[in-house]
């Protein structure tokens, strides 16, 4: 039985929330791509722990897998068990051998190619944690993989490879002294052979490292209830999205399997939850058609939605972007991932506006279409056909959680129903959950994936 969250729009989407939630009923919970860009935080027995690649689920005493498909920076990964030891935890954390490792000088890349491309406008704006150029190893087939750093001779072999040849990229193509520079450590092999042999040797020490697929098929085999964890989002999917201005990986359910070695099969026969969040958010650039900054007035409200709604980046801290929900968006990450069933988010953000818009379809060269187009160009010259919804009233959010719980979507204001049975049928899939409040207690649960998969 299997469980996958996916988000829906464009990262932020909340979840964190249902994972925390429907993740008490799993045994496993894994990662199936990503890696320290994905920010997450979790409030256990009164204690907050912010991590950005630890599976949430090891805060819980469930096993945290980072699949084949995620990018592993080891100094982040002990970092956060460390982190959470110091505060008296124990997390069980494995990683699949097949992972490939984030070393320092993909994060160097990083943050040299995007000033490099912000001339030409084409910065994705990313979290700077060497995302892009690790993934870009791996297709290039000169990656290091979690199972290279448990053998030092493999490991030197595959770093005297690759070094170099990041070494002339950075300087050569990028005009950088890298042994004047602050990271000339990021370019010296042994230097790197040190320190990466040494987290190979804990990897192996504390039994980590995993042969991902054989793990998840014994456990399945065992009967555990195993939770798929999507960080980002459908629509900065690097097959699915807004190419350029996307992350590196899939996102979406595909990416399930392939990231963690179960077959589609799998993934399929048990739910896919799309977590939708009921506005906008983008910490990223790249265009955005129901962006709120067209006006005075619309910047103004959108200041209101960011304040409230604290839309400020977990792992940067950038001030978010916002916008009116966007159907072709949802439409598209409906399709993609074949959703089940949906979570809502963040409705007590939109309470007590004075309007409240739904982008229903685009215009695109006067043809009215009902999905995100193709290329990010064609949406970015999307004009957004609005829908106006009756705003809903502040209220007790955390009453309504509390009633809720026996009387579902009843304890919502009217107003609110109305945006949601609105929202499920565009995607034509139920809603699971409503997101009333930051809070673990202010979700409104109307079905438990785990119980009706
Ligand atoms: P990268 O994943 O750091 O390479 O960043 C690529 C794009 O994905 C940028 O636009 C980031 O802002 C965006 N991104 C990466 N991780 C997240 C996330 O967890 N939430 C929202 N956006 C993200």
């Amino acid at each position: 039985m299997t469980v996958t969250i996916v988000g829906s729009q464009l990262g932020d989407e909340g979840k964190g929330a249902l994972v925390d939630r429907w993740g008490g009923d799993a045994d496993v919970i894994v990662r199936y791509q990503g890696g320290d860009n994905a920010g997450h935080t979790v409030v256990e027995g009164g204690d907050e722990y912010k991590l950005s690649l630890v599976p949430s689920g090891a805060v819980r005493d469930k096993i945290g897998v980072l699949g084949n498909g995620c990018v592993v920076n080891p100094r982040t990964l002990f970092e956060e068990i460390d982190g959470l030891r110091d505060r008296g935890l124990d997390p069980d954390v494995r990683v699949a051998k097949r992972a490939h490792a984030i070393l320092p000088y993909h994060r160097v890349l990083d943050g040299i190619e995007e000033e490099v491309k912000s001339d030409s406008d084409l910065d994705a704006g990313t979290t700077g944690r060497g995302i892009g150029p690790t993934y870009e190893d791996k297709a290039g087939r000169r990656g290091i993989r979690i199972g290279d750093l448990l053998d030092r001779e493999v490991l030197r072999d595959r770093l005297e490879y690759v070094v170099p040849q990041k070494r002339a990229l950075a300087e050569e193509v990028y005009g950088l002294d890298v042994a004047a520079s602050d990271h000339a450590d990021a370019f010296d092999v042994d230097a790197l052979l040190e320190e990466y042999a040494d987290y190979g040797d804990r990897l192996a020490a504390d039994g980590m490292a995993i042969n991902c697929s054989q793990f998840l098929h014994e456990a399945r085999q065992a009967g555990d209830r195993i939770m798929f964890e999507g960080a980002q989002g459908t629509s900065i999917d690097i097959d699915h999205g807004i190419y350029p201005y996307v992350t590196s990986s899939n996102p979406t359910a595909g990416g399930a399997a392939v990231g963690s070695g179960v077959g589609p099969t799998v993934v399929g026969q048990g739910e896919v939850v799309g977590i939708v969040k009921a506005y906008l958010s983008r910490v990223g650039t790249g265009p955005l058609p129901t962006e709120l900054d067209g006006t005075d007035r619309e910047e103004e409200l959108a200041d209101h939605i960011r304040e409230r709604g604290g839309e400020f980046g977990t792992v940067t801290g950038r001030p978010r972007r916002i916008g009116w929900l966007d159907l072709p968006m949802l439409r598209h990450a409906a399709r993609v991932s074949g959703f089940t069933g949906i979570a809502v988010n963040h409705v007590d953000v939109l309470s007590g506006l004075d309007e409240l818009k739904v982008c229903d379809a685009y215009e695109l060269d006067g043809e009215r279409i009902e999905s995100m187009p193709a290329t990010t160009e064609e949406w970015g010259r999307c004009e957004p056909v609005f829908r106006e919804f009756d705003p809903w009233p502040d209220v007790d959010w955390s009453a309504v959680a509390a009633e809720g719980a026996d009387a579902g979507l009843d304890a919502l204001p009217a107003e609110t129903r109305a945006y949601l049975e609105y929202l499920s049928d565009a995607v034509d899939a139920p809603v699971y959950a409503v997101g009333v409040g930051p809070g673990r207690e202010e979700t409104i649960e109307l079905a438990n994936p785990f119980e009706t998969a």
